[in-house]
């Protein structure tokens, strides 16, 4: 008799995926893997990211392991503005595809601009008031052009979940909410901030920065502590608590804050009693880089 495990009444072996890792172009690809993925049973994870790949996006590859996983590499001109960082943002793409091999995805889709932007387009996916808000002002149009290119990325690819980081939280919000109103057939993951060794958050961005700037950026960090410092010993007067993080990046003249923020995590809207789950946010811009960082925290009510 065949050895069974014992108070395991299930007989059906879960299906096994693709030993290797392919790298796609086109909508057609990506679309024929994921069907032969599907057909065989499997759940269909995308992991969007912009290239330039960190331990961030490892722990979110990491996080869809049950599934199909698909990582979708592709710097999206539509979501940076025409003063921002777009013709020097990273593209490693040779590096990233091996990164994603090695931590384990099935499918890497890096498409042509013309695969996602075909000539004469014109279509575009519009969030609401929750673009308006910390991020927002200071980048006009940028929550706009993610919400269009994450929306093409999932009719192209129709996974069954995908995951984001909460570094960028407020685009998890914006796009939580993109898929709630369109009727997106997907589920929404949001996995934890990933942190170098003295607190940093992990950011293709990071790269930009010389080694005295990295050092100073750890502020925003810091800063994020004395909030919640604050907050978890009672305090409860936003304004003070953003001076006081203030007053950490002052420390370094040269730093320009974007804004600090402390605002409900559900909607983004500044709260009249601090209490129950708070989103505490901040951007600065060390030297010509642009960094974000927040906390989340859950108060009594
Ligand atoms: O978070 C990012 O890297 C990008 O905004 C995303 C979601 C891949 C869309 O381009």
């Amino acid at each position: 008799m065949k050895p069974r495990p014992v108070g395991d009444l299930s007989s059906t072996r879960p299906p096994s995926k693709t030993a290797a890792m392919d790298v796609v172009a086109t909508n057609a690809q990506v679309r024929a893997s994921v069907a032969a993925a599907r057909s065989r049973g499997l759940t269909i994870a995308l992991i969007p990211t912009m290239g330039a790949l960190h331990a961030g996006h490892i722990s979110l590859i990491d996080a869809a392991r049950d599934a199909f996983r698909v990582v979708s590499i592709y710097v999206n001109p539509t979501q940076f503005g025409p003063t921002e960082d777009f013709a020097r943002y990273p593209r490693t793409i040779d590096a990233d595809c091996a990164v994603c091999r090695q931590a384990g995805a099935d499918l890497v889709f890096a498409p042509a601009d013309s695969e996602i932007y075909p000539p004469g387009e014109q279509t575009r996916v519009r969030p609401g008031p929750l673009a308006d808000t910390l991020c927002g002002p200071f980048r006009p149009g940028h929550f706009e052009g993610v919400c269009t290119v994450v929306a093409k990325l999932f009719n192209i690819v129709q996974p069954d979940v995908a995951y984001f980081g909460q570094k960028d939280a407020q685009q998890a919000l914006i796009i939580r909410r993109m898929v709630i109103d369109l009727a997106m057939p997907l589920c929404i993951e949001i996995c934890p901030i990933v942190r170098e060794p003295d607190g940093l958050a992990m950011s293709s961005r990071n790269a930009f920065l010389t080694p005295e700037d990295r050092a100073r950026a750890i502020c925003l960090y810091r800063a994020l502590w004395v909030a919640r410092d604050m907050l978890t010993a009672g305090g409860s007067n936003p304004g003070r608590i953003t001076a006081a993080m203030r007053a950490v990046i002052a420390e370094h003249a040269d730093i320009k804050v974007d804004y600090l923020s402390i605002v409900d995590a559900a909607n983004l809207r500044p709260m009249e009693s601090l209490a129950g789950k708070i989103l505490i946010a901040g951007a600065i811009r060390v030297g010509k880089t642009r960094l974000i960082d927040n906390m989340i925290l859950e108060l009594p009510r």
